[in-house]
């Protein structure tokens, strides 16, 4: 994969298993921006939406199997042998193995629907996260971008933004705003860690 001049892409993988809401902003982010490209998705799902997106972009995909991926060498050498500079969670749900982990320290990026430190872990995702802030009378949220370790959203906070909850704001009122903010600033701030790895480089 080169650009027009013929230089070396940097080249990220979304790991997504939903509809790819995100997958979809962050592939048309670089595509516009340049200086990285989407080069696979990751899926765990065969009927994933995500798959769609990757497909009419031309994409190459990648079905994992739960048995490789944990006990096996959790597709690492194949990650690298693509030259896969920053893996990118985006609705992905699995724990990341170690041997991921280990393989690509800091070059994994999660995006979390709430502000970490509270509402993470086993079990809080999607409608779960945003039911539990309005029960609780949370007055704001927002979202988190963090490095992964090798626990459920935990790894280093790059980045977090808030939005607020009304009174009355149901799950889906709430999921809205909290989305809103992700489709603006992940592909940004994936952007601003490329730059980073790639003067490390
Ligand atoms: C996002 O809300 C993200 O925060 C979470 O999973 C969701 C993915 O949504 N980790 P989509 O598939 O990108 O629409």
């Amino acid at each position: 994969m080169s650009d027009a001049a013929g230089a070396a892409v940097f080249k990220i993988a979304v790991f997504a298993s939903g509809t790819g809401s995100n997958a979809q902003k962050i592939i048309d982010h670089f595509q516009a921006a340049g200086g990285a490209a989407v080069a696979l998705v990751v899926c765990n799902k065969p009927d994933a939406g995500v798959l769609h997106i990757a497909g009419r972009h031309g994409i190459a995909t990648l079905i994992i199997e739960k048995e490789r991926f944990f006990r096996g060498d959790g597709y690492v050498a194949l990650l690298q042998e693509k030259g896969i500079g920053l893996l990118v969670l985006a609705g992905f749900l699995w724990k990341v193995p170690p041997a991921l982990v280990n393989a690509f320290p800091r070059r994994i990026v999660n995006i979390h629907p709430a502000l970490l430190p509270k509402w993470g872990g086993r079990g809080m995702y999607g409608a779960h996260v945003h039911e539990a802030v309005r029960a609780a009378g949370e007055q704001e949220t927002g979202i988190t971008i963090h490095y992964v370790d090798e626990h459920y959203d935990h790894g280093d906070v790059i980045f977090q933004a808030r939005c607020a909850v009304h009174p009355g704001d149901d799950a889906t009122a709430i999921a809205r705003a909290v989305q809103q903010l992700e489709h603006y600033h992940y592909p940004r701030v994936i952007e601003e860690v490329v730059k980073k790895l790639t003067v490390e480089e």
